[in-house]
């Protein structure tokens, strides 16, 4: 398999972790006999800096012309006062419109090793699995009219949440289909008793659920959602919500698997997928070598299953990353009695490409004999 992978480092401790990220993708390829060529491109306010833009042309073009497109973290204190159309955050939001990424696939698990790290109590947050279908390309974060108006009091700020049928519908099967593949359950987030959108997606995720009578469909209101994640996580299979519902509660949902930095997500639906870790730039930890590469690793084994169809080699990275977790070693993020060893992001990373880098040797042993 030849794959052309766009690497996005990005800002903050996104460099770092996405060099961690491509050592375990180049393991894959090594081991399967595949050609992933990886090709570089600046974004965010690394962008900034270099260009002026936080989405160069070339960097659109380089993610348009490959398979996939992996990203480390946009954001900086430095550019915050920026107006908006010049911030980092606005080079990824046109990013994953121009690559037409409307469904974001956010999967948090509690693993038994990191039951621990979770700040809620191990007997609630082991065993939960969810994954959260969050829309992407709509709501607040794309509605117009937007902006600013008005002078003195009656200066004002507005946005707009905006959603077609088309695009529910379209995020609606993602889930489903999500749900087939897991435990048949989808609970679809709004705040139906509140606002009109909310209204029209609960009536289309309905409607679309007729196609899938094998799952289940049920439908929470966000606030109590919010709630229900942390006081009850295992009632959980697939979430499906609109974008900005879908930000805060996957960041919420990070206490499940002990912490942000363990997070992994696909933007799937265009014709090319982004795949990103959830945590973002963490300024206040950028440069030191002590971020978790984990939510990038997990990204790229996403990577693998999801763009390259390759099933095998995403659950070796997945294992690999148990066994890591299982044999005590954390980054200083994953704090518990548990762990026994505190390792920096690079060390993670060997770690890691051991690990899957033997359980590919046993797959080719096996399948030699
Ligand atoms: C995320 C991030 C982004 C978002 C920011 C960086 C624009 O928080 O991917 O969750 O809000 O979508
Ligand atoms: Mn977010």
């Amino acid at each position: 398999m030849r794959l052309k992978i766009a690497i996005l480092p990005g800002d903050g401790v996104g460099p770092e972790v996405t060099e961690q990220a491509v050592r375990v993708l180049r393991v894959a390829a090594d081991a399967g006999g595949h050609e992933f060529e990886f090709v570089e491109a600046a974004v965010g306010g690394a962008a900034i800096d270099l260009t002026g833009s936080p989405l160069p042309t070339r960097t659109l073009d380089a993610c348009l012309e490959a398979d996939a497109v992996l990203l480390g973290a946009v954001g900086a204190p430095k550019y915050d006062s920026l107006p908006a159309g010049r911030r980092p955050e606005t080079g990824l939001l046109t990013l994953r419109k121009a690559l037409g990424a409307f469904a974001n696939l956010r999967p948090v698990a509690c693993r038994a090793a990191t039951a621990g790290c979770s700040p809620l109590r191990p007997e609630i947050v082991a065993g939960a699995d969810v994954l959260i279908v969050r829309e992407l390309l709509g709501g607040l974060y794309f509605g117009e009219p937007r902006g600013f108006g008005g002078e003195g009091d009656s200066a004002a700020a507005f946005n707009t949440m905006r959603y077609t049928v088309g695009e529910i519908e379209r995020v609606a099967r993602v889930a489903f289909e999500s749900a087939i593949a897991r435990r048949g359950l989808v609970t679809s987030v709004d705040k139906a008793n509140v606002l009109e959108t909310s209204r029209l997606w609960r009536e289309t995720v309905t409607r679309v659920a007729r196609e899938y009578p094998s799952v289940e469909l049920e439908h929470v209101y966000v606030d109590a959602c919010a709630m229900h994640l942390v006081t009850n996580p295992r009632r959980f299979d697939v979430i499906l919500t609109e974008n900005l519902f879908g930000d805060i509660l996957s960041d919420e949902a990070a206490v499940l698997a002990g912490s942000l930095g363990m997070l992994a997500s696909a933007s799937v639906g265009g014709p090319v997928d982004l795949y990103e870790p959830v945590h973002g730039s963490a300024p206040d930890i950028a440069g030191r070598g002590v971020a978790n590469p984990l939510g990038a690793i997990a990204s790229a084994a996403l990577l693998l299953r999801h763009t390259a169809g390759l099933e095998q080699e995403a659950r070796e990275i997945e294992e690999a990353i148990t066994r890591v977790l299982d044999a005590g070693y954390r980054t200083q993020d994953l704090r518990d009695d548990e762990g026994k060893y505190t390792v920096g992001t690079a060390e993670m990373g060997s770690l890691v490409v051991e690990q899957a880098a033997e359980l590919a040797d046993v797959r080719h042993a096996y399948h030699a004999v």
